[in-house]
């Protein structure tokens, strides 16, 4: 067995110890004589389990306790639509903010337009999808009616990244961290909610995490289906129906792996020493490796860049998988290489992987 050096944009790697103990408790998992996905969720056993992840969440963030950790299904994406139903109602007469830096924050705004009124205090679209830069606080026109701001703190697909969290004047802040969250120490408290797709950063897919300061989910509206609403899974503690119990087996799993290895404080300086790697070796290659992103928005977790010709690209892709390395084809709307870096590419992996990029590039310029 061989394992890859995997730049999936998501799902995307698993910490390989993550991966062993699931592989040796899949027959017996806590003494119960069956898998974490054969028992029943009213049970005590995996009562415990889905307890202790909430608290690992908690704890991880530095959540206060006035914050409600919520297990949600259907991606990030059924979050797009739960949010502004949730706080804009169907009456269509509420507005929020909606900043535009690529095509997941777009994605969240089209969802909103079903709800209430959208405003866009920055909307970074070149042209045909194409996002490189994040605004400025100076160039944010918020709308004093929104309920709240929604901004995607990552750009999975144009490889771009808040560095700074925005300054919403008092507005509920709500952000999507799909792919950056627990990647490196951030002030949770400046937001009303967050929430995250486990798949990049936390595990796998099936469960999305949504953090909720009460302030804010007491704002909710009641008259919703049952599992469209925040109220109803902070009450059922995220339990009405059956959650998903494997994914947020290894979600468990995951954070403990984090928090053992020195958790956020120490993945971000791991993180910061990827980054800088990648874009250095981009940097310095005397034009070979053009990053797509302005400089000052780059994101930490998925680095794009291009090669001088497109055949060059594709060259690239092949030869990299040939070595092991895979999954470093860009999105179709940004083209080129993209390399998601998120916390289980070791920094290891990062070196082997401009060994091979200052290999490449000697052939082929
Ligand atoms: C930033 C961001 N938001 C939302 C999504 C959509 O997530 P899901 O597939 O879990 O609905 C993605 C998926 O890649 C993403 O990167």
């Amino acid at each position: 067995m061989k394992r890859v050096i995997n730049y999936s944009a998501g799902p995307a790697a698993i910490p390989v110890e993550v991966l062993e103990q699931a592989r040796d408790e899949m027959l017996d998992w806590n003494g119960t004589g069956c898998s974490v996905m054969e028992v029943s969720h009213r049970g005590k056993e995996y009562d415990a389990l889905h307890m202790e992840t909430m608290d690992l969440f908690r704890e991880l963030a530095g959540l206060p306790k006035d914050y409600h950790v919520l297990f949600t299904t259907g991606g990030a994406s059924t979050q797009f639509m739960m949010l502004p139903w949730n706080f804009l109602g169907n009456g269509k007469d509420k507005q929020a903010d909606y900043i535009l830096t690529g095509n997941w924050a777009k994605a969240a705004a089209k969802e909103a337009k079903r709800y209430g009124k959208v405003t866009t205090p920055a909307n970074m679209e070149l042209e045909g999808e194409k996002f490189v830069a994040i605004p400025k606080q100076s160039e944010l026109a918020l709308n004093p009616a929104a309920e709240y701001v929604h901004y995607t703190s990552n750009n999975t697909v144009c490889g771009t990244q808040w560095q700074y969290i925005p300054d919403v004047k008092g507005k509920p802040l709500v952000c999507d961290m799909s792919s950056d969250i627990f990647s490196r120490p951030l002030d949770f408290t400046k937001f009303s909610m967050f929430y995250a797709g486990a798949q990049k950063n936390l595990g796998p897919s099936g469960v999305t995490v949504v953090a909720m300061k009460n302030d804010f989910l007491t704002k909710a509206i009641d008259d919703l289906p049952t599992m469209m609403s925040y109220k109803v899974f902070k009450d059922k503690q995220s339990m009405h129906n059956t959650p998903p119990c494997f994914s947020i087996y290894i979600l468990n799993l995951t954070m403990k792996w984090l928090k053992k290895n020195g958790g956020l404080a120490a993945m971000g300086k791991i993180n910061d020493q990827k980054q800088k790697l990648l874009y250095a070796a981009a940097d310095n290659s005397a034009g070979f490796y053009q990053g797509l992103a302005k400089i000052d928005s780059r994101s930490w977790m998925n680095i794009d860049f291009k090669l001088p010709k497109a055949e060059l690209d594709e060259a690239f892709i092949k030869a990299a998988k040939a070595a092991g390395i895979v999954q470093t084809k860009g999105y179709r709307s940004m083209g080129g290489i993209r390399l998601s870096a998120y916390n289980a590419v070791s920094l290891k992996d990062v070196q082997t992987t401009i060994q091979f990029m200052d290999d490449f590039r000697a052939k082929n310029s």
